[in-house]
């Protein structure tokens, strides 16, 4: 791990000697340039069992008032072929594959700042192939329901209208005057304030009155798909603010589990230390917040921040599981293979993982002009937390199953931290040595090679993705009521693959 740490340090340093990067700063974003010693500008992107498992969980619906809209049980397909047109069905990633790549390259703008060290940490994880999955959903979800909210003609014309602050470049533009907003950026002399002398009162802006959005008679009987291309510049960025998020909170957790990999390559702590990794943290959760306001919606504004409260509430469940005592927080009473160790286990699931996948697709809905007593946004709630769980549960299968070199992090990882996840929890119920393991947080010599046998000779991996599946299963059948489109196809086959996914 030295050794990796070492060569990323060496590249870091020879870096700076060469390029200082400038952006338009905490806010503005708008483009991110590096000034080579050369004197030219660039941009440079560098880069079965025998056992039904017992009820302990419930896959989530859309809400019963809305339920009569929704089709009768559905079976999964494993069909690459749609059942009616006999046509391949529509790939998640190659759907939207061209947003996806433009999005992860833009994202670096966001993320610039006077401090170009700090600059390179934020964007580290981004330089990484990763899933992308969270903005996956806000895209697939956008295009699946472009149109069909009441308030879908005034989203389309704020991002068509100059002024109405919808448009690509609107986002990109501060609410707040920028030498207010960026306080002191020496690369951008006319948007920054020294501090070597007083700060004297100066000039409001001169306000621009926002145009008046024309009357719309809308007829919500017939909502109509928009065609694909249409995708927001609010939702391309809410699938960036997402991310944004997403990175923050590994940031955040590469540090709490002493993590060395992470996307195969050393984890941010190991190649930059803790104290810069959680600042980089907390840096990219403070751009996303400011993009996160620049989409004027409220609503969604609401979701995203209680996305990031229930990631350390899902943390914080986890560290209660495993080190309670020595913290000083309440330990819940979890003793015995129980109802409420699987409770607390799916609880900490959905907060860390699942919460960001539905309320980001909620929201992504809402920005299509989804109101209130519509039943889109319930739709891409209830998949999101289907999904996100599954996602989870297989996340916690793969730590037993799957090799390093495919998962780009250490195996076998859960147990070393204490965790008990559903492969254990399971096991459990059929060998009770498992008990005074997990109570002692697999902590004496030999207790994680004999749980990993005790995971092994139990039916816990088969049973753990029979509960993810039936997650998986759940999320296509709320899918029934969105008219047909290629997205909603490229979402029941996200669903499917899901469960089988082997990293
Ligand atoms: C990965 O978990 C971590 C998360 C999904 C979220 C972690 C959340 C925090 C650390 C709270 C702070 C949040 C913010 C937004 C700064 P894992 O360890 O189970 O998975 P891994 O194997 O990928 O590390
Ligand atoms: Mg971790």
């Amino acid at each position: 791990m030295r050794r990796w740490s070492a060569t990323c340090r060496v590249r870091t340093f020879q870096q700076r000697q060469n390029v200082t990067t400038a952006t338009t700063s905490s806010s503005t974003h708008r483009v991110s340039r590096q000034f080579h010693s050369s004197g030219n500008v660039s941009r440079t992107i560098t880069t079965q069992t025998t056992h039904s498992p017992a009820p302990r969980h419930r896959c989530y619906s859309v809400l019963a008032t809305q339920t009569k809209t929704q089709p009768s049980e559905q079976t999964v397909s494993s069909s690459p072929r749609d059942s009616t047109s006999n046509r391949p069905r529509a790939d998640p990633y190659k759907l939207v594959a061209p947003e996806l790549k433009t999005l992860r390259e833009t994202l670096l703008n966001l993320l610039g700042s006077s401090h170009p060290s700090l600059t390179e940490i934020a964007q580290y994880y981004f330089l990484h192939p990763s899933k992308q999955i969270r903005p996956l959903l806000v895209l697939l979800f956008s295009q699946a329901t472009n149109g069909l909210g009441r308030g879908w003609p005034a989203k389309k014309w704020a991002a068509e209208c100059e002024g109405a602050r919808g448009r690509s470049q609107e986002l990109d533009s501060t609410l707040t005057r920028p030498d207010v907003l960026n306080d002191w950026n020496p690369n951008m002399p006319d948007h920054t304030a020294s501090f070597s002398a007083t700060f004297s009162l100066r000039n409001p802006r001169s306000s621009l009155e926002p145009p008046i959005p024309p009357l719309w008679v809308s007829d919500p009987s017939t909502p109509t798909l928009v065609p694909v291309s249409t995708l927001l510049p609010t939702q391309i960025r809410l699938a960036q603010i997402v991310e944004m998020i997403h990175v923050a909170s590994l940031l955040h957790d590469d540090v709490i589990d002493n993590s060395p990999l992470r996307r195969g390559a050393p984890s941010a702590p190991a190649a930059f230390g803790n104290k810069l990794s959680v600042l980089a943290g907390d840096f990219l959760l403070g751009r996303a917040s400011a993009a996160l306001s620049r989409l004027g919606e409220s609503e969604v504004v609401e979701l995203i921040a209680s996305v990031i409260a229930n990631l350390v509430e899902g943390e914080i469940l986890q560290l209660k599981a495993v080190h309670g005592e020595e913290l000083g927080l309440d330990k819940e009473h979890t003793q015995g293979v129980g109802k409420e160790n699987w409770n607390i286990y799916l609880q900490k699931s959905y907060m860390k993982t699942a919460s960001l996948m539905a309320k980001g697709a909620r929201a992504a809905v809402v920005l299509s002009g989804c109101k209130e007593g519509e039943l889109w946004k319930e739709i891409a709630y209830a998949y999101g937390r289907n999904i996100g769980l599954a996602f989870q549960l297989v996340d916690d299968i793969l730590d037993y199953e799957a090799a390093e070199s495919t998962l780009g992090k250490p195996g076998g990882a859960d147990l070393q931290l204490g965790l008990a996840t559903g492969p254990a929890l399971f096991a459990w119920e059929e060998h009770p040595e498992m008990g005074p393991l997990i109570e002692r947080k697999f902590k004496e010599p030999g207790d994680v090679e004999l749980a990993r046998d005790l995971v092994r000779r139990s039916s816990g991996v088969e049973r753990t993705r029979q509960v993810a599946q039936e997650y998986a299963d759940k999320a296509k059948e709320v899918l029934g009521p969105l008219p047909d489109s290629d997205a909603k196809q490229a979402l029941e086959v996200l669903a499917e693959r899901v469960v089988k996914r082997k990293w």
